[in-house]
């Protein structure tokens, strides 16, 4: 499986990714920021970078076909958005229906877009957690196709749930790629896991 992954931080779910040692062959990250972490790890590991900034081009849309025109130049099978911090335009995302999965820090459909910690301290909850879903046009709206899930406690800070948080995420997110490259998850128009769909 040719696996791209976009990334805009330091790139700890990357790095997890590319440790897992998966039947995976990584074929670019791409970042939306040229000093981001996530390109030196990509470095290390020998995959081939591309970094572009929004302020070299015209509109968002001119940015985002830009950068995922790239990433389609590698011919990837799989796109994961491992902490890539950008909206990406609707006309962009429909390209890759089914072909791009996303990490996101918070028990969807809870709490989609930023600052999932703090909302979820703000509202008391007891549990917190991450998902992977399949991307598509609507922010962290696709289906979710795994889950990991963490107890809040009563002295928790943000920084605190999304250190616990990363620790799962680095297992969660392995093991959804795993279960593409096995092809027991697969999307049929439809997320399914072992030929069955996924609700
Ligand atoms: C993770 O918390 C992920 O859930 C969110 O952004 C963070 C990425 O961290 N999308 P890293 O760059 O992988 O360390």
């Amino acid at each position: 499986l040719r696996v791209a992954a976009l990334a805009s931080g330091r790139g700890s779910n990357l790095a997890a990714l590319i440790a897992a040692r998966l039947p995976v062959e990584f074929v670019l990250v791409g970042s939306d920021k040229p000093s981001a972490g996530a390109l030196d790890v990509a470095r290390q590991a020998g995959i081939p970078t591309v970094a572009m900034q929004a302020k070299d081009f015209a509109d968002r849309v001119a940015f985002d076909r830009a950068l995922f025109g790239a990433v389609a130049e590698a011919r990837p099978d799989l796109l994961v958005l491992a902490g890539y911090m950008r909206i990406i335009d609707a006309s962009v995302v429909a390209a890759w229906e089914g072909r791009a999965i996303n990490i996101h820090p918070s028990l969807l459909p809870k709490y989609r877009g930023m600052h999932t910690h703090r909302r979820c301290l703000e509202a008391g909850d007891t549990e917190h957690g991450a998902s992977v879903h399949f991307v598509t046009a609507e922010l962290d709206g696709g289906p979710v196709v795994a889950q990991a899930r963490i107890a809040v406690g009563p002295t928790d800070t943000e920084e605190t749930l999304a250190t616990r948080l990363l620790v799962e995420e680095h297992t969660l997110l392995p093991a959804v790629v795993g279960a593409i490259a096995s092809g027991r998850l697969q999307w049929r128009g439809l997320a399914m896991f072992d030929g069955k769909p996924l609700e």
